[in-house]
């Protein structure tokens, strides 16, 4: 059973994101355990304050490290990232973060704890990333105003990647990424919709010749929209 706690200031953001499809039967079956909380709960001070200006001036407000070190250490019982179990990882989603892979989705499925700390945009407390996350990740090159739109992506990749957590018709490793090409394309009856056609071999039941089919069709079509993965 993987357990995610998911460390925000807006938890009801998650309300409803984690009871659809695969998600909702991963944690049905017990596979998964998913838990949001309000950072404001690790507060001391009687406004429940999380956020304060930037030393050294500048626009926006910035997390402070106390509430976050707080929540970490209830969670996991670590206030450093050496003192992280092995099997654990305390995970900091921010733009400036690595940039999330299919095998660092792999890693995290293999956990026994993840704990995801949404960011905001205009920064978090340094010492965080310094000293407290065993990782910093980013899920692309834009910027969004948070870290739970991230937060989201990352259960979703690793939940699918838990065994048991797909159908038994479906597998996790027939699918894009896996021998570094996009996925094939598909298509579904009808066979001819508004004159667009489904390509000729599908229809035939040769099964070489589709398997070939496809492996051409993914190889242009990574060519077209992810030049860079073929460059690997
Ligand atoms: Cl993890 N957070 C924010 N705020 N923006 C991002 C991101 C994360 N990944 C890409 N852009």
């Amino acid at each position: 059973m993987l357990r995610v706690d998911i460390i925000s200031i807006f938890p009801d953001y998650f309300s409803e994101a984690f009871e659809y499809g695969i998600i909702r039967r991963a944690r049905a079956a017990g596979l998964i355990s998913i838990q949001p909380h309000d950072l404001r709960s690790w507060t001391t001070d009687k406004h429940h304050v999380v956020d304060d200006r930037p030393f050294g001036g500048g626009d926006g407000m910035v997390l402070k490290a106390e509430p976050i070190f707080a929540a970490v250490d209830s969670l996991v019982g670590a206030r450093r990232s050496e003192e992280v179990p092995n099997g654990k990882r305390v995970v900091l989603l921010s733009p400036q973060g690595r940039q999330f892979t299919q095998s660092m989705a792999s890693e995290f499925a293999e956990c026994e704890q993840l704990v995801l700390i949404c960011g905001r945009y205009e920064g978090v407390d340094e010492r965080v990333a310094e000293s407290l996350v065993t990782d910093e990740i980013s899920i692309g090159d834009y910027v969004l105003s948070g870290g739970e739109p991230a937060a989201l992506v990352v259960v979703d990749a690793v939940v699918r990647l838990i065994p048991g957590a797909l159908g038994s018709d479906t597998s996790a490793t027939t699918e894009s990424f896996l021998d570094g090409l996009l996925d094939y394309p598909h298509y579904t009856r009808p066979p001819e919709f508004e004159s667009l056609k489904v390509p000729e071999v599908l229809l035939t039941g040769h099964h070489a010749e589709i398997a070939e089919w496809r492996r051409e069709a993914a190889e242009a079509k990574t060519k077209r929209n992810r030049p860079d993965l073929l460059k690997e």
